[in-house]
């Protein structure tokens, strides 16, 4: 099974993320699963149209949309973006049904697939957000900070981020989640160095970890590291972007891929609820989480699939 194509690759210069939601009273029908079906092979076009802009895609469908499109059929593990119980941040949920993930080294083949899409699936699904999002010198999120670092690198991207065989008819498949957060950027650039840097839990300028004894229950990096009981770490692959104009609204879109919903509810849970240690994620003291949102990104050969699947 073949991952859509904007998963796995080291970061590209831009991105164009949108969120759609059905029209109030529309259904999918095999018009609109034909269109969708059609996408990776747009997307094929695009790229060998312009190789040069190593064009990607993604499309993910929510949990909520999911049995328009392909009935009783499921991923396992397909659900909602979580609420969280206890939360002391805000982890809102925004109502959407359908993602688009655009990446590109060229910000205009990423502008005129979004513009064709957005045309052909006017009658069902409307915007709800569409956001661009652009790379900064060494990759460093808007904070300051190199974001990425701990990724996972060249094999672990896939074992990491694509459903295996415990799940065979999704394989390839991948648990996608996004939320936009706005950085309080006035008040984060008034603090000194040292104390950005206690609470992401790594160096500014050398991007290394803080030793344990230098590093807060409170710091980013200590909320996000989780061992399960074999003592091995939950990871997700991220392919955050940072976003936003200067004097206006400006931070992190964050984007998470993975073969299980679980590690990023876990992750995001210790960031916005005391619950076993008491503590949350300073980093929120600075940043805000204002839409999340939860899909499942099928395979290539399960998305051609619908162009069939509905019309039996
Ligand atoms: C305001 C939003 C966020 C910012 C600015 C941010 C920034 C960062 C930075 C600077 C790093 C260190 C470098 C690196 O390894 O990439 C990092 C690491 C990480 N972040 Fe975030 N992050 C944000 C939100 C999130 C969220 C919502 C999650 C998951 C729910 C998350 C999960 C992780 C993980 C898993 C790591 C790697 C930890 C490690 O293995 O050392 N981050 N983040």
């Amino acid at each position: 099974m073949t991952p859509q194509s904007a998963i796995l690759p080291e970061q590209h210069r831009h991105a164009l993320f949108i969120m759609l939601r059905r029209r109030l009273g529309r259904r999918a029908d095999a018009q609109l699963a034909r269109y969708l079906a059609g996408l990776p092979a747009r997307s094929r076009d695009m790229l060998a149209s312009r190789p040069e802009s190593r064009f990607a895609s993604a499309i993910g469908v929510s949990a909520d949309f999911w049995p328009e499109l392909y009935g009783r059929e499921r991923p396992q593990l397909l659900r909602a973006f979580p609420h969280i119980a206890g939360a002391i941040h805000p982890a809102p949920v925004t109502n959407t049904d359908l993602f688009l993930h655009l990446r590109a080294d060229e910000a205009d083949v990423l502008h005129d697939f979004a513009a064709e899409m957005l045309e052909h699936v006017q009658e069902w699904l409307e915007p709800v957000e569409v956001m661009p999002a652009f790379r900064r010198h060494e990759s460093r999120d808007l904070t300051g900070f190199v974001d990425g670092t701990e990724n996972p690198a060249a094999d672990e991207r896939a074992a990491v981020a694509l459903v295996g065989s415990d799940d065979p008819d999704w394989a390839g498949g991948s648990y996608l989640h996004i939320q936009r957060y706005v950085h309080r950027m006035e008040a984060w650039n008034k603090l000194p160095v040292l104390q950005q840097e206690t609470i992401v839990g790594r160096t500014k300028q050398s991007d290394e970890e803080l030793p344990d004894e230098d590093r807060p229950r409170t710091a980013h990096i200590s909320r996000v590291v989780i061992e399960n009981e074999a003592g091995d770490e939950l990871e997700i692959l991220r392919q955050s972007m940072p976003y936003g104009v200067p004097g206006g609204d400006r931070g992190l879109y964050f984007v998470s891929y993975c073969h299980t919903p679980l590690h990023f509810e876990r992750m995001l849970e210790r960031m916005v609820s005391p619950g076993d240690d008491g503590r949350v994620d300073h980093l929120l003291n600075f940043s805000r989480a204002v839409t999340g949102a939860a899909f499942f990104v099928p395979s290539i050969e399960r998305i051609e699939r619908l162009a069939s699947q509905m019309s039996q």
